[in-house]
């Protein structure tokens, strides 16, 4: 199970909590405003090192005091870790298994999840950062080389940039270092695309009745190479003083319909798309961890039809994750079991 154990202190309205998991199902209720995302938030963050909404860290701090504590228990191939996240006015102290200092890839590693929030539909109607960041999650779990190769390319890229705010001067070099790192980056997205594709139309289908097409677009020009394309705007990279091209602009193109899914469907549609992405994502990363992850859904209920619902909800119970889901009211979700239950009330979580 991925949490067995876990305690919040100070993070956003929850001063003192501790909640003992159930393996697969989870159910957390409450009105509005009595706590629940602030609880699913400090699950994700103990995963994660960050908000999944994205809300800077010192907001996160409740309110009057000046640090929180995150602490878990999780089981990651077969063993027990103690994962701890702390955060104070140094910065973020991350500690798994007593070895302090660490970075968020090791939570990333110890604590693997997925989040399906209110917001998820931004997968499918935002910019193209958020699906190359949900891309490269993938990438990270399944390619161990991945993490070090996409660091490795963000500091050519730098460089390159560095050396064209300065003129140009010694460019070729870093050109010659951005093509190869980018190229190698590309292939990697390229074949995770190509290992999520089934999971990935299976999912869409599932959820939208339709089939669901999704195409990776590297961030340069259809046809050319790397070296040409950077080749090509060298004139107005050093004009802007910024790469235009390359892997940092890359995207994934999807299809619903034969319409261009992000402009074209509608709000409860891109919600069950980004849904059927994140589903296809956790059962590629589960399978090849060998192991469930953590499925965090805050609200599932938020603008889906009592149809799409329980298809929704159909989907994320075949593929054995942990669920922790919130609810306003203890019936609204329909469990294949039934689930730990918790009530929020004021930021106090009981067991039911
Ligand atoms: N840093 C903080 N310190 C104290 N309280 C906070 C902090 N950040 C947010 N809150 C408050 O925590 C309360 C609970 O917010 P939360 O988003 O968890 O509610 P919720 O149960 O998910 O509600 P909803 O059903 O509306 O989604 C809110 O009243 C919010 O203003
Ligand atoms: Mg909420």
């Amino acid at each position: 199970m991925p949490i067995q154990l876990f305690r919040a202190e100070n993070f956003r309205c929850l001063e003192s909590v501790e909640f003992e998991a159930d393996r697969q199902f989870n159910l957390i209720y409450g009105a509005n405003a009595s706590g629940k995302t602030s609880l699913l938030e400090a699950l994700a963050y103990l995963g994660r090192g960050k908000s999944f909404r994205s809300a800077p860290t010192a907001s996160l701090i409740r309110h009057g005091e000046g640090s929180f504590t995150l602490f878990g228990k999780a089981e990651n191939g077969g063993r027990l870790r103690s994962i701890g996240v702390g955060n104070s006015s140094e910065g973020l102290e991350i500690r798994v298994d007593g070895e302090a200092g660490l970075g968020s890839a090791a939570l990333a590693e110890a604590l693997p999840l997925q989040v399906i929030d209110p917001e998820v539909h931004s997968l499918v109607s935002g910019g193209p950062e958020g699906r190359r960041r949900y891309l490269d999650w993938i990438a990270f779990h399944v390619e161990h080389e991945f993490l070090g190769l996409w660091r490795q390319f963000r500091r050519a890229l730098k460089q390159r940039n560095a050396a064209l705010r300065d003129g140009g001067r010694g460019l070729a070099a870093w050109d010659t270092e951005f093509v190869s790192l980018g190229e190698k980056v590309d292939r990697v997205r390229r074949s995770i695309l190509d290992l999520c594709t089934s999971s990935l139309e299976e999912q869409g289908e599932a959820l939208l009745g339709a089939p669901v097409g999704f195409e990776y677009r590297s961030g340069w020009t259809e046809g050319k190479s790397l070296a040409e394309a950077i080749a090509d705007a060298r004139e107005r990279d050093l004009t802007q003083g910024a790469t235009g091209a390359g892997p940092h602009r890359a995207d994934i193109r999807l299809v619903y319909d034969d319409r261009q899914a992000r402009r074209l469907v509608s709000r409860g549609q891109q919600k069950l798309l980004a849904s059927s992405m994140i589903l296809g994502a956790t059962e590629v990363v589960q399978s090849a961890l060998e192991r469930p992850l953590m499925l965090l859904l805050d609200d599932p209920a938020a603008e889906l039809d009592q149809d799409s619902l329980s298809r929704l909800l159909l989907q994320v119970f075949a593929l054995g994750s942990q669920v922790i889901a919130t609810a306003l009211e203890p019936n609204v979700l329909e469990f294949p079991e039934s689930p730990a239950t918790f009530h929020v009330e004021h930021g106090r979580l009981t067991r039911v």
